[in-house]
């Protein structure tokens, strides 16, 4: 568990101490994220308008806090002119950002909204469940105050054990709670204890899922060994070669600006003449390659190809454009329109 924990350091850039991992998948650590920091009451601004911003605004609306959501089209990255209006409109207590929208294909410009957010009094969460390891993010630089993951992307870990982390000053937060967090299971301050990141004896809170806690701990030695500045360029390299690729067989990228574009999970549009659901049948029972379709804004709309993590290679770009390309060219997928 402590080498876990120096490895999320490292992944998350960071030195808090406490950071640990949750025993669930991405959507338990946005719970514990958004469940600990935020009361009844409170204001919750949530400046993604994919699935993932959907989310955090259930749970913020479910824990009774006023909750907040920035109108922003989902191929678009938030403005910073838009985001001032927003924090002087609502003077929001805490504020949620998905980093890399799996959804939408986009990578938020992190460092330039957490500096326009630095100084002001409200707690800044990160989803990084899609991003970490596929673009820089730096927790500690940029001023992030909780941070989370997945294990199962480009980590390639099984799911169910999540990394996360709190700076001091969410930790601050967190001990001056008016009420205790509804969630037993998922109160970071009794967690953390259990991950020894507090000066008291270690506490048993649940049991961890210690076969999750090897195979996690084995996913961060790789990465630290691979080192984060060469997975972050794997990662940017191998899209662009994607991205080329895709725009050379004349489909269009959901997300038109590249510099917002996520590089672990890429959205192409549906062309108007193609059946949007007999391209991934035919990638997979011809190719055995798995993409997905459009989730929440974008369903319907396009395809959502994923490169992350060992995937993540020269050779699956190539093997991915000759399977698309052969699956257009022939009848496979035309629209019966
Ligand atoms: C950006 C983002 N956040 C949260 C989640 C939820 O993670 P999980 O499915 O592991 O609960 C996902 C899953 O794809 C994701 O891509």
């Amino acid at each position: 568990m402590d080498d876990v924990k120096i490895g999320i350091q490292y992944a998350f850039q960071t030195k808090n101490r406490m950071t640990f991992a949750v025993s669930g998948t991405g959507h338990c650590a946005m719970e514990t994220a958004i469940c600990n920091i935020l009361e009844p009451g409170e204001k919750f601004l949530v400046t993604s308008p994919g699935i993932w911003g959907n989310r955090a605004l259930e749970i913020g609306s479910r824990i009774g806090a006023k909750c907040y959501q920035m109108n922003i089209s989902s191929e678009d990255v938030v403005q910073l002119s838009d985001l001032k209006k927003a924090i002087e409109t609502f003077k929001p207590h805490v504020v949620f950002i998905c980093h890399g929208d799996s959804s939408t294909g986009t990578l938020q410009p992190l460092p330039d909204i957490t500096s326009f957010l630095k100084g002001l009094n409200c707690i800044i969460i990160v989803d990084s469940v899609a991003s970490l390891g596929a673009a820089p993010l730096f927790m500690d630089k940029w001023d992030i105050d909780i941070l989370y993951s997945g294990s199962q992307k480009i980590l390639n870990a099984p799911p169910g054990l999540s990394p996360i982390s709190f700076s001091p000053k969410a930790v601050k937060k967190l001990k001056s709670r008016k009420i205790p967090v509804t969630s037993f299971y998922m109160d970071a301050l009794l967690i953390g204890n259990y991950w020894g990141c507090d000066d008291e004896p270690r506490k048993y809170h649940h049991t961890a899922p210690i076969n999750l806690v090897y195979a996690l701990r084995e996913a961060l030695a790789i990465l630290a060994a691979e080192t984060l500045e060469k997975c972050w360029e794997r990662h940017k390299t191998c899209a662009k070669k994607l991205w080329k690729n895709l725009e050379d067989m004349d489909l269009v990228l959901y997300v038109p600006k590249e510099v917002h574009r996520l590089p672990s999970v890429t959205t192409v549009n549906i062309p108007i003449n193609c059946n949007g659901t007999a391209l991934p049948l035919c990638l997979r029972k011809r190719f055995a390659i798995d993409i997905a379709g459009g989730l929440g804004q974008t369903a319907g709309k396009v395809w959502r190809i994923g490169l992350m993590g060992c995937n993540c290679s020269a050779e699956n770009v190539s093997k991915v454009t000759d399977a698309l390309r052969e699956c257009l060219d022939g009848n496979f997928v035309k629209s019966s329109l």
